[in-house]
């Protein structure tokens, strides 16, 4: 059978990334250009700047793929890009450019929602068996995924206010932390000890759902009580106890809903899948458990373009098309 050779493009956020995946598994070139420092002045994603950004950087992304990969046109059987969700100023330049390739070029063109990209992720490291639970956590998603099959997603459990990487980011912002938070809080968790027992939202006893909007609070309180009383509160400890809530949550969750759905494999995605207290917590339960657990290498957890082109890879093989029309979709259901 021929090699299908997919070209992805992501520019859903912050990073402008482009690569190229050789039967959606095989990385040939994994190019991300990340705007962080830009917007870390702004302590968060200015989706102006975002948008500039990803214009000003996006043919070179383009280019240095091709030369990283050593492909050609003639070799790219079809374009692969993230129509959805995020920011819809920062996605069109994407979805533009995608066209216009796909035009040019003519390519069959796939639209991929980014958090299947992020799902997909985890098929560069390691094929998929199915049932298959996804925990996705990043910055504007926690989610919960059952897969039956490739490209089918059902949503079991999602937050019902914040994201678990947002949460990560406001609680870094209120340590005075630099943006991204999430890095910031996990190396000071590591230096800390759980001194506060902060909230866990459990929610309804069978629910899969999530909600840290309640830590969050709870953390932003106790730092103004201590204040009030002339206290200090080591940041490194506030690290770690908000750090032990959201782990136990997360954890736990998984782990129920790996046991009710009987999978044959555990996967994790997004941003925060880079945490080293989360990432921990989860091969200790799955190992117990003896259900195989696939986390992705911290390079493949945050956004590129290599995942977009996996789940786009499995959409094409699966028939699925976009035409000329295509548009981005700051929200889109999975
Ligand atoms: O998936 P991602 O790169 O972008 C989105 O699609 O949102 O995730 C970014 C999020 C940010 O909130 C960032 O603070 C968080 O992932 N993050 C982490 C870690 N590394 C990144 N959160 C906790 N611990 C980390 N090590
Ligand atoms: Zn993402």
């Amino acid at each position: 059978k021929k090699d299908t050779i997919i070209l992805g493009i992501e520019t859903s956020c912050d990073e402008t990334a482009v690569a190229v995946v050789r039967n959606g598994r095989e990385i040939l070139a994994n190019v991300v250009s990340s705007q962080i420092e830009s917007h870390k002045r702004f302590g968060g994603v200015v989706p102006e700047i975002a948008s500039r950004h990803h214009v000003e950087q996006i043919t070179y992304v383009l280019e240095e793929a091709f030369n990283q990969s050593n492909t050609t046109w003639e070799k790219i059987d079809g374009i692969a890009v993230t129509e959805g969700p995020g920011l819809v100023g920062a996605l069109l330049v994407g979805v533009n450019a995608a066209k216009a390739l796909a035009f040019a070029k003519q390519k069959p063109l796939v639209g991929v929602h980014h958090i299947a990209g992020h799902i997909y992720a985890n098929r560069l490291e390691k094929e998929f068996e199915f049932p298959l639970l996804a925990l996705i956590v990043s910055g504007g998603h926690t989610e919960l995924v059952l897969m039956q099959e490739h490209g089918e997603y059902e949503l079991i459990g999602e937050t019902r206010d914040d994201a678990a990487g947002e949460a990560y980011d406001k609680v870094a912002r209120m340590l005075n932390l630099p943006y991204p938070g999430g890095p910031q809080i996990d190396r000071l968790a590591e230096l800390g000890q759980e001194t506060i027992t902060f909230p866990r939202a459990w929610l309804e006893q069978d629910s899969y759902d999530f909600s840290f909007s309640g830590l969050k609070s709870s953390v932003i309180n106790t730092i103004h009580n201590a204040k009030q009383r002339g206290e200090e509160l080591k940041k490194e400890d506030i690290a770690a106890s908000f750090q032990a809530s959201v782990i136990d949550v997360l954890t736990t969750k998984t782990v129920r809903a790996a046991k009710d759905f009987n999978v044959k494999q555990v996967i994790v995605a997004g941003g925060v899948a880079a945490n080293k207290g989360l990432r921990n917590a989860l091969e200790t339960s799955f190992a117990e458990l003896n259900i195989p657990l696939l986390i992705p290498p911290f390079k493949l957890c945050t956004d590129n373009a290599a995942m977009i082109a996996a789940a786009g890879t499995i959409a094409f093989e699966q028939g699925k098309r976009s035409e000329l029309s295509l548009n981005a979709r700051a929200s889109l259901p999975l």
